[in-house]
């Protein structure tokens, strides 16, 4: 068996969580495989809408195994408010969630870190979450981390050592805080995950291959934030393509099948970094209300404008994107003409290439096509779709060169119209 892999392809907030949701009765496994409560996955049916950061989003359907996988960086306290929330609305994750040893810790003051930092930067702030991700990914990468599997093995001596290099960079940003209450949280959640299985999570996924069972892989963030291939600086701290679903998980690259590439009908960013096509007017303001477009985690306004094919491209090349999933559609209901950036023009020159330049400020170069000013939400086959919506797909297939598997129509688990074959 094969890994599928399904991520983001701008800059997150794509749907991620609704198409695990949905895609997710076809596989034995669910696995995140980098991120951590930067993320949220939102997810709704039977009328109850759920936010989740760091659990899977196959975690609503019985039967399956959900594995936060070594990629991921966990927060303890944040951990245990998503399984206490889970709980209270009747989802029972005992035996249904499996963590990895190698995954990493968030410390406490991996937050108060993160917000030190981005004060320090200004103006130049890249607008994090503030959960505390960039602090704890430099911390693995300086091999100073603490990974799950080390909460079994003299803990505390390693995790006094880590807070007190911390304080000291605290101090020298001259950055006050109170970290008492943090670790009381902090440490309840600890306990908390030892309720869990801590499994060697690179073995239990290539057994469970070995043993023909089907995984699915789950991206959080989007390509656009990759720490490699995003705009950088202004990205967040891991892989969010899908080479980061090898590395996250232990999975050869021999064993990615499928890759889901999902996409919304327009494009949105939170926080700071470029973003050819944001819509600074009424238009843009129009999204925003339609998509109710502002940050599941943070509250923030979402920034947002026209569909960008440039970026598009660019990480459907780099994600090997085998199917498109379009989200969303339904927001551009009321649109008289709908446009899509197809090149950028830097310094008077065309181009279709993604810039190094984060500052050369690219003007998009739009296509517009007709809008089809009716009700989507209310379709249940493709058939039904108007022919202004048809048009409008095939043409970002045509761009795209790549299939729409999957078109949705609202954020129910019911409102989701198959188009294609995923396969
Ligand atoms: P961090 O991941 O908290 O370090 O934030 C880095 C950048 O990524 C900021 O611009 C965040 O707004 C953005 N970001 C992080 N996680 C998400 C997400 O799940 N959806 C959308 N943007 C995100
Ligand atoms: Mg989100």
């Amino acid at each position: 068996m094969k890994v599928d892999v399904l991520l983001g392809l701008q800059w997150g907030d794509e749907g991620k969580g609704k198409v695990v949701d949905v895609l997710s009765p076809g596989y034995d496994i669910i696995a995140r495989f980098q991120g951590g409560p930067n993320a949220g996955h939102t997810l709704e049916f039977e009328g109850q809408k759920y936010v989740l950061r760091s659990i899977p989003s196959g975690i609503f359907q019985d039967g399956k195994l959900n594995v936060i996988g070594n990629g991921v960086v966990l927060d303890p306290a944040l951990f245990k408010e998503e399984v206490d929330a889970l709980e209270a609305s009747g989802h029972d994750l005992t035996d249904r969630l499996l963590i990895s040893k190698k995954a990493h810790l968030i410390l406490p003051t991996h937050r108060l870190l993160d917000a030190a930092y981005e004060r320090k930067k200004g103006n130049g702030k890249i607008g994090t979450t503030g959960k505390g991700i960039g602090p704890a990914y430099t911390d693995k990468i300086s091999r100073n981390g603490l990974r799950v599997g080390d909460i079994f093995h003299s803990f505390s001596e390693k995790y006094n050592a880590a807070i007190a290099r911390h304080r000291g960079l605290l101090q020298q940003m001259d950055y006050e805080y109170d970290l008492e209450s943090l670790e009381q949280q902090w440490f309840a959640g600890l306990d908390c995950i030892k309720r869990f299985r801590v499994i060697d999570s690179d073995y239990f996924i290539n057994k469970s291959l070995d043993e023909g069972k089907s995984i699915l892989a789950e991206g959080a963030q989007g390509t656009m934030l990759d720490i490699d291939f995003g705009s950088y600086p202004f990205v967040t701290s891991s892989n969010t393509v899908c080479a980061g679903a090898c590395t996250g998980l232990g999975i050869p690259p021999v064993k990615i099948g499928n890759v889901y590439g999902i996409f919304k009908a327009y494009c949105t960013r939170v926080g700071s970094g470029p973003f050819p096509t944001e819509l600074m007017d009424e238009t843009g303001e129009q999204i925003r209300n339609n998509g109710f477009e502002y940050g599941s985690v943070t509250g923030r306004p979402r920034r947002c404008g026209w569909i960008d094919l440039v970026a598009l491209r660019y990480a459907i090349m780099i994600n090997g994107v085998t199917r498109l999933i379009m989200m969303k559609s339904d927001v551009m209901d009321d649109f008289d003409v709908i446009k899509a950036c197809t090149a950028y023009k830097i310094h008077g020159v065309e181009t279709t290439e993604f810039p190094f330049e984060t500052e050369a400020n690219p003007e998009p170069v739009y296509v517009e096509l007709p809008g089809w000013k009716s009700d989507m939400t209310k379709i249940h086959d493709k058939r039904e779709f108007p022919k202004e919506f048809s048009d409008y797909a095939a043409f970002l297939e045509k761009m795209l060169k790549v299939k729409i598997g999957i078109v949705s129509v609202g954020p129910d688990r019911a409102q989701t119209i198959l188009l294609d074959s995923l396969r």
